[in-house]
């Protein structure tokens, strides 16, 4: 199976992340921990030092160093909203995902009545289900759910059209999940809960690394993501549709604008993270113009666009040489989907475990050998439960366009040996 980008530059690419270089006492770092948050672009970090020296200022002012910084965010919010194919007004920035689910989960449930119906499905990160939970009981709101059949990792989507019905308020969905890789049909969802009127949410965060987001075809309400999934700073990014922004009532401190992105952003953001941000997404269209099938002069999401296609052909190379060689490795177990040919399926985040190796143990062996990945369940509090794995979680590895095959290999020799007892 080819699925090479031939003009792809392993080391070139690499080159762009300063942490890839370093070394501990000799020994390189083998980061198979992106699904956890990846390493940060060399543009990002010129961008947050830029927001930070060259004119750290609040925004606003009339002196050149707060115009600057007014630039700056306008960029970032203009990049943002490129990214996920919104207008600049439907963009907002905050700390993280979480935190703004919470903040628009008090706005959108307080219209909500008790015997009204929310839908969660059960791939999510909890940072997309418990603000959703909280809110239904407060509101005395009953909660459905979708459910994801435990053998083939797919929801079972012929059950949606029994789950909404006129009293759906609410249905949110994850786009990948961050535990099982699979790649969601989010726009069939979606299209479920608006045809009965509900909001409809999306959590874009294990997605938005690996190929390109778009809320219209999507056809959502809200959509987030994090950038520090994604090659930039800890933050998050939401997309707002405007008819639900104007709509909403604002959790804001009053002399604040009542403007987008300001009144659904309350208190001075981190304009660092946003400058970070743009230089993220400026890592993946440089991407584009080097290694994608981007006409000069294309528009930043045309390059962007380009940069997440040549990233995924890599990916996708990376993912079935994994995937090929755990198949002989003794006692693994992977929760996902697991051909190889089926990998389009999925983002390259792999579930697994060893025998009754307890996976901190195996991530502890990894450590040793200065591969980093993570044992848990991460948060994915739902899948955990559904398979049984909510005491000791899995291991989970993941790679993301910097890796190389040859660190697959590497990994792979580690878990052939551990499977062994070496
Ligand atoms: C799918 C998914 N959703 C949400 C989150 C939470 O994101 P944040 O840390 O930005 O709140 C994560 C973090 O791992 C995630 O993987």
């Amino acid at each position: 199976m080819t699925h090479i980008n031939a003009r792809w530059d392993e080391q070139e690419v690499r080159a762009a992340f300063p942490a890839l270089a370093i070394r501990d006492a000799g020994v390189p770092r083998i980061y198979l921990d992106a699904p956890g948050g990846t390493q940060v672009a060399g543009r990002a970090l010129s961008r947050m030092r830029e927001a930070m020296v060259d004119h750290c200022a609040n925004e606003g002012g009339s002196f050149r160093t707060s115009r600057l910084t007014d630039e700056g965010l306008e960029a970032a919010h203009a990049a943002a909203a490129e990214f996920v194919g919104a207008a600049p007004d439907e963009v907002l920035y905050g700390l993280n995902t979480t935190s703004l689910l919470f903040h628009f989960s008090r706005m959108l449930s307080r219209d909500w009545r008790p015997g009204d119906d929310i839908v969660l499905t059960r791939m999510d990160h909890d940072a997309n289900v418990a603000p959703w939970l909280i809110a239904a009981e407060e509101r005395g709101v009953n909660v459905r759910w979708l459910d994801f059949d435990v053998d083939t990792f797919q929801y079972r989507y012929d059950r949606l059209a029994a789950l909404v019905g006129p009293r759906t308020r609410l249905v949110a969905c994850n786009h990948a999940s961050n535990f099982l890789g699979t790649i969601n049909d989010v726009r069939r969802i979606v299209a479920a809960g608006r045809a009965v009127g509900a909001v409809t949410v999306v959590d874009a965060v294990q997605s938005a690394p690996h190929f390109l987001l778009d809320v219209a075809a999507i056809g959502c309400d809200l959509l987030a993501s994090s950038p520090y999934k994604y090659f930039g700073p800890h933050a998050g990014l939401l997309y707002v549709r405007r008819e639900l922004a104007d709509r909403l009532t604002p959790l804001k401190v009053r002399p604040s604008p009542n403007s987008m992105p300001h009144k659904h952003a309350p208190g001075t953001p981190s304009f660092e993270a946003q400058l970070g941000t743009l230089g993220a997404l400026e890592h993946l269209a440089w991407l584009g113009d080097r290694f994608g099938a981007v006409a000069p002069g294309s528009g930043l999401r045309v390059r962007i666009a380009g940069g997440l296609a040549a990233a995924t052909a890599h990916e996708t190379a990376l993912a079935v040489r994994f995937l090929e060689g755990l198949r002989g490795i003794p006692g693994a177990r992977l929760y996902g989907l697991s051909d190889p040919a089926a990998v389009t399926g999925r983002v390259p985040t792999f579930s697994l475990r060893i025998g009754r190796v307890p996976p901190t143990a195996l991530a502890e062996a990894l450590a040793a050998r200065n591969i980093f990945v993570w044992a848990g369940s991460f948060y994915a509090y739902e899948i955990a439960g559904a398979l049984g794995v909510r005491d000791d979680g899995v291991l989970r590895i993941g790679f993301a366009h910097y890796n190389t095959l040859a660190e697959v290999d590497t990994v792979l020799t580690a878990l052939r040996e551990l499977a062994r007892g070496d």
